[in-house]
């Protein structure tokens, strides 16, 4: 299971970047903006995407192809007003523009002459249950941390020693004090008026349905929590053992997208065979009033094969019994008669509706 409070910006994993598997209990509403370049977008495609998230939901979208700023949602595009529009666009036009250099001048300090490039920027701000904010902003290359801001150090951390000159340009470029401002007060101000704009449908509380179950393998018994069809995103799946945290253990599969807006996650745990009543799966979720907790329940011995095969055993002995009588009365019949030849040959190419009439 990723560590609590982690923050990477890992190879265009969305799951990651937005992921709030640990902090759930005190993230209440999270902005998030993901810039994307490519030099080989592939056929059609944008080079250049920029995507907005609030509290997880997609709601805003910019493109190179269209270099229109376009609302995701219905409530954004019922409250934003054209001015608004205009305005997102002639960002999303002049980040467009800044990020082409961007990725001009990371392929000459890498020495590349070609081949598939990607620069992302990720940036936003949480507000907290106890009223602290969080900020980032941070750039990844090619699926890499490549340089991130610290906003309350107000310094900036190469995480490569390309990096560095970028941290140079930036530090004597003054953009440290503007970053801390918009991450602290802009950001927080639109994060609070989009929630506001989407309060009917980002404020819903959806239940997940839980379900738990194992499977033996080699010698281990995985057990398996699955939480379905929950909103909002964040949710805290754990593993207890005998009523305590097994965090080191568990694995999970992170939080992904259904199509109808809300959300599945999965955390799996590697237990010893015959341990499995020891082990309880807990759900703590907004839509929950306290931490729902579910145990694996091993199937009953299953009737239904042993039924089955008693079944089959009665149909195998009365055909035998069945195959043996009419034997026993066709040999009795040519004795005593003679001419029950030609029905049997009719009856086995018909098949007859009895079924049991095989040619002899
Ligand atoms: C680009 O944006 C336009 C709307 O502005 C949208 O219709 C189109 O689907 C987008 N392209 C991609 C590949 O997302
Ligand atoms: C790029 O090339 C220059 C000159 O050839 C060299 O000094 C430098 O170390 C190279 N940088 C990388 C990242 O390979």
């Amino acid at each position: 299971m990723r560590p609590c409070g982690a923050v990477g910006l890992g190879l265009l994993r969305l799951g990651l970047l937005l992921a709030a598997v640990c902090g759930a209990a005190a993230e209440l509403h999270t902005l998030r903006y993901i810039h994307t370049a490519m030099t080989d977008p592939g056929p059609g495609q944008p080079w250049y995407v920029d995507v907005g998230y609030v509290d997880g939901e997609l709601f805003v979208h910019y493109n190179s192809t269209a270099r229109r700023y376009v609302p995701r949602t219905e409530w954004m595009a019922a409250k934003a007003d054209q001015q608004y529009w205009d305005g997102q666009t002639q960002i999303g036009q002049r980040n467009e523009r800044s990020v082409k250099v961007s990725l001009d001048t990371l392929q000459e300090r890498y020495n590349q002459t070609g081949g598939s490039h990607t620069v992302q920027w990720m940036f936003g701000c949480d507000i907290l249950e106890d009223g602290t904010i969080r900020g980032y902003r941070q750039v990844a290359y090619d699926g890499k941390d490549f340089i991130a801001f610290d906003k309350d150090m107000k310094t900036f951390t190469a995480a490569v020693p390309e990096a560095v000159p970028t941290k140079r340009k930036w530090e004597e470029g003054g953009v440290a004090e503007g970053w801390k401002s918009y991450l602290e007060e802009t950001c927080v101000e639109w994060l609070r008026r989009y929630v506001e704009y989407g309060k009917a449908e980002l404020g819903r509380r959806e239940r997940p349905e839980v379900r738990v179950w194992g499977k033996e393998a080699d010698g281990i018994l995985t057990l398996s929590c699955r939480a379905h069809g929950f909103y909002p995103r964040p949710i805290v799946v754990s593993w207890l053992k005998d009523g305590a945290v097994r965090g080191q253990d568990a694995q999970s599969g992170g939080i992904m997208p259904n199509g109808d807006g809300t959300y599945h996650t999965w955390v799996t745990i590697d237990a010893q065979p015959g341990d499995g009543d020891k082990y309880q799966c807990r759900v703590e979720h907004a839509s929950l009033p306290q931490p729902g907790l579910y145990s694996w329940e091993p199937p009953q011995p299953n009737l239904v094969p042993i039924v089955a095969g008693v079944a089959v055993a009665i149909v195998a002995i009365a055909i035998v019994v069945g195959v043996g009588f009419i034997i026993y009365r066709r040999h009795a019949g040519k004795k005593g008669k003679g001419y029950n030849i030609a029905p049997d040959r009719e009856g086995g190419s018909s098949s007859s509706s009895t079924g049991s009439n095989p040619s002899i």
